[in-house]
């Protein structure tokens, strides 16, 4: 762990003394061949809407295995199983979601997340308790402090499998 953390805080020194943007990219393939998934838990909330507007909405647990702060902005995703993509959207949080160093936080609720395949396809793979993060790009600002400030980075290209998914029916209205 001290080990992987001297890699990345050194791999995100040579970054921000980097002008080029190609070097951006690499800290997602770090942090995908060291298999530190970003993301631990899934929540998806499906409503009685979901049924005609193929929309829920979801949260996910973040986790931060650095000793600083990072602060994330904006998230882009697309996500399934078995290399079926299920969804694919865009979030800008109104909220950054501020994950302490070596902590973790919950992204809140985004909603109106559409159903690529619509919603008799997907509650097919709601069993499975799962869902892979096949292209996940975020951006970040490292180092901030309490959510102010900070490096700007942008994270591309992360993969994560099996990230466990639970689902919620919400049928409050
Ligand atoms: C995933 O793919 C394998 C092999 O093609 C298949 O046996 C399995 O049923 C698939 N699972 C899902 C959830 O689609
Ligand atoms: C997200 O929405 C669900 C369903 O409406 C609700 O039960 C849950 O408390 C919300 N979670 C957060 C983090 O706001």
């Amino acid at each position: 762990m001290v080990l992987l953390h001297s890699l990345l805080f050194g791999l995100l020194a040579a970054l921000l003394i980097s002008a080029s943007p190609s070097p951006r990219d690499l800290l997602g393939e770090v942090i995908d061949a060291l298999g530190i998934g970003l993301v631990t838990h899934i929540d998806v909330f499906i409503t009685l809407d979901t049924l005609t507007d193929n929309l829920v909405s979801i949260n996910f647990e973040a986790q931060n295995p650095l000793l600083f702060e990072l602060t994330i902005d904006s998230v882009s995703t697309t996500a399934g199983l078995n290399g079926t993509v299920y969804t694919s959207f865009e979030h800008v949080f109104s909220k950054p979601v501020v994950v302490p160093p070596l902590g973790q936080a919950n992204s809140g609720n985004i909603t109106n997340v559409l159903l690529t395949q619509g919603v008799t396809a997907s509650l097919a793979i709601i069993p499975f308790g799962v869902l892979d993060l096949q292209n996940v790009n975020v951006n970040v600002r490292a180092g901030s402090i309490f959510g102010i400030g900070g490096v700007p980075l942008i994270i591309t290209g992360l993969h994560q499998t099996s990230v466990p998914t639970a689902y919620a029916l919400d049928l409050t209205d």
